[in-house]
């Protein structure tokens, strides 16, 4: 076992476990070692204790009461927007919408702004998207004759931006591309892409699904035209997204769901949209989970997202060396941990995932196995799954240490060893 010592980038990250109290439970008698960040991240108590307040305190729907109550819970919801655009530093509250994950903020931009799209036009993405970031497109692509289009995928798992000036037209009008790839690691230059694609006229669709809880995002820099990312996996509740958009491009758009709270004036026949970013958001909103998320950001902004970064960039690095010193693997991704996020996929050439991943559970390790939501990457790769482990600000080398451990018991296991 390596010593867990204070990371280089002044936080400890095992310290920061006495905060995350599922941290501390069991499983199949072992402690549990949780590498499934990816796919969602543990919620610290000052999210708990927010929720609980939340609903012991303030509980009330939003925006339409006088009572001491409603306007709590209206300012806990909109705390929440303000808070996440001063995180990703949005020009404008108001051009954050409240959503239930990801997929729903894509699935937004994919359906209003798509709604503005016609034959022959084409909507660019990559050949490392998520479905999230597939499908909706797919959608529009059916229902209004667009046409898709990808970037290819070098070797070593990077975009190819030697494909871009050729697949980005006149004709594009949206380029929608991961700001991280959830089986890959990659870390995309999107800031480089969006200029591209912003002089040919295309508007930017960033997935922020795996980089705003990773790294520093800051929206506008990126030149970003919409930005979805989801709260369960930057450590807070399940159940809360977000869209974050220019607002002037918000203002030209046409909500995709109707009811109470997006409209200004109903008539038996005939209805008018409410303000952005509400003309957005039909109905009761999540107000209890977005109440609970603002916690989650202060932890990152006490940590800073720079150090979050380092952290975890140092983790990855050695865990692409432990990993690789096995001999037996197969790695996917760019190797330097420069490029790449706290993530590593592999594949045991002689072991399924699902069974590496069931034998790595009975040793407590949570791994995840499967095709991540990326079916057509994992064509790309020639592979049926991979199994993926996925490093947040709690894991350290000794996580690490513990994954190549059971690796190897799992090939005695197989009767491989
Ligand atoms: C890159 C990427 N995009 C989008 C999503 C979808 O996130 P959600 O399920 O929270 O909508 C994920 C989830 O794994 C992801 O990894």
């Amino acid at each position: 076992m390596t010593a867990t010592a204070t990371t280089a980038v002044g936080f400890d990250p095992r310290a920061l476990r006495a905060r995350f109290p599922i941290l501390a439970r069991r499983v199949h008698g072992r402690p549990l070692v949780y590498l499934d960040n990816a796919a969602t991240t543990q919620k610290p108590t000052a999210v708990l204790d927010a929720l609980t307040s939340y609903y012991t305190t303030s509980n009330a729907n939003v925006h339409r009461g006088v009572h001491t109550l409603a306007e709590e819970a209206t300012a806990l919801y909109e705390q929440c927007r303000t808070r996440v655009a001063r995180f990703v530093n949005a020009p404008d509250p108001r051009g954050v919408v409240i959503v239930r994950n990801a997929t729903e903020a894509i699935n937004l931009v994919a359906r209003s702004w798509g709604a503005t799209l016609g034959d022959g036009d084409e909507v660019l993405l990559s050949e490392m998207e998520h479905h999230s970031n597939l499908v909706p497109w797919i959608m529009l692509a059916r229902e209004r004759h667009v046409t898709l289009r990808h970037l290819p995928l070098t070797a070593d798992g990077r975009l190819d931006l030697a494909a871009l000036p050729s697949l980005l037209s006149r004709r594009t009008r949206v380029v929608a591309l991961t700001a991280m790839s959830n089986v890959l690691g990659t870390i995309n230059p999107i800031a480089e892409i969006a200029a591209a694609a912003h002089r040919a006229g295309a508007v930017m669709v960033v997935d922020g699904a795996q980089s705003v809880p990773h790294m520093p995002v800051d929206f506008t820099a990126l030149g970003a035209d919409f930005l979805a990312f989801s709260a369960h996996k930057t450590y807070g509740p399940t159940g809360v997204g977000f869209l974050v958009a220019k607002p002037e491009l918000l203002e030209r758009m046409e909500p995709v769901a109707g009811g109470g709270e997006m409209i200004r004036e109903v008539r038996l026949d005939w209805a008018s949209w409410n303000e952005i970013p509400h003309r957005f958001e039909a109905g009761t909103p999540n107000i209890g989970d977005a109440a609970a998320f603002p916690p989650a950001l202060d932890l990152l902004e006490e940590l800073g997202m720079a150090a979050v970064r380092a952290h975890e960039r140092e983790l990855v690095g050695y865990a692409l060396e432990r990993l690789r010193a096995l001999g037996w693997l197969q790695l996917h991704g760019p190797m330097d941990a420069d490029s790449r996020g706290g993530l590593v996929s592999f594949v045991d050439p002689e072991i399924h995932p699902h069974d590496l991943a069931q034998v790595l559970d009975t040793y407590g390790i949570a791994v995840r196995a499967g095709h991540h939501c990326a079916q057509p990457l994992m064509r790309r790769l020639d592979v049926a799954a991979t199994a993926r482990a996925s490093l947040a600000i709690y894991n350290d080398r000794d996580d690490v240490d513990a994954l190549v451990e059971g690796l190897v018991a799992a090939r005695t296991y197989f009767g491989l060893a």
